[in-house]
């Protein structure tokens, strides 16, 4: 980033998965690693903003220069998020943030029940990044969307309903998007997309962040 083209603004990232607690010894988790959105923090800063990363339960380093919350649960996300992010320029979504928790947390450590199936039921945890674009004045939105098939249909269907400014949608099972250290993106906005084609996570990240930095600054006329 020769010029910096965010210096000055204040970015926002969620990374990683999200743990939804069963009971005190299992939860609920996913395969995100936290290295896509460690990533795009880094890069943020690079592009000389002023970064808060808030991070689900990963084992990553904190990206020098950035600030950190850690959390562990959707709600927990959600209410950092929200905190941090309704003031900032741009909000950049890279979370697995679980879709559903258990309906109720056990206090007790299940038990075995002689074979018979275990029921837990679950409800829906809030929707974090379509809560900062329902607000009146709301940061520049970035989602992700992490999909096994029909990438770009699911891709602009997310961006349309959670009423968001981009999405950088990627492919996820068999080896790709979680864990790995390369991925590949397909970005869209309303107008437009580009290709960001299969590279170490960290030069994708700044090549993303370029993008979102284009876009923002088209928007916000300066
Ligand atoms: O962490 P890594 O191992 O490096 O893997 C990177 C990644 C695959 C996790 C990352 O690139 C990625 O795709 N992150 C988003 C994963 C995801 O949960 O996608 P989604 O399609 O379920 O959600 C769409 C968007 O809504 C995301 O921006 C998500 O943060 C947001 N969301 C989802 C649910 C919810 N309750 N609140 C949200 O804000």
């Amino acid at each position: 980033f020769g010029e910096q083209p965010l210096r000055g603004r204040t970015v926002v990232v969620s990374a990683g998965p999200t743990y939804e607690d069963i009971d005190p010894v299992r939860f609920i988790g996913n395969r995100s690693s936290g290295r896509m959105g460690f990533a795009v923090a880094a890069a943020a800063r690079d592009a000389g903003a002023e970064v808060t990363l808030v991070a689900g339960p990963v084992s990553l380093p904190t990206p020098h220069g950035v600030r950190r919350i850690d959390v562990r649960s959707a709600r927990q996300m959600h209410e950092a998020v929200l905190a941090e992010a309704s003031a900032a320029d741009i909000y950049i979504g890279a979370a697995a943030v679980g879709d559903y928790r258990p309906l109720e947390a056990a206090a007790h450590k299940l038990k075995k029940a002689d074979g018979a199936p275990l029921r837990l039921e679950l409800t829906e945890n809030p929707d974090i990044i379509a809560a900062l674009a329902a607000r009146a004045k709301r940061p520049f939105l970035v989602g992700f969307a992490a999909e096994t098939s029909a990438l770009a249909a699911y891709a602009q269907e997310k961006l349309r309903r959670k009423g968001i400014d981009m999405i950088a949608a990627n492919e996820v099972g068999g080896g790709k998007g979680f864990e790995v250290a390369d991925n590949a993106l397909h970005v869209y906005w309303r107008d437009g997309d580009d290709t960001l084609p299969e590279m170490p996570k960290t030069e994708l990240a700044r090549r993303l962040v370029a993008r979102i930095a284009e876009r923002f600054l088209s928007g916000s006329g300066t």
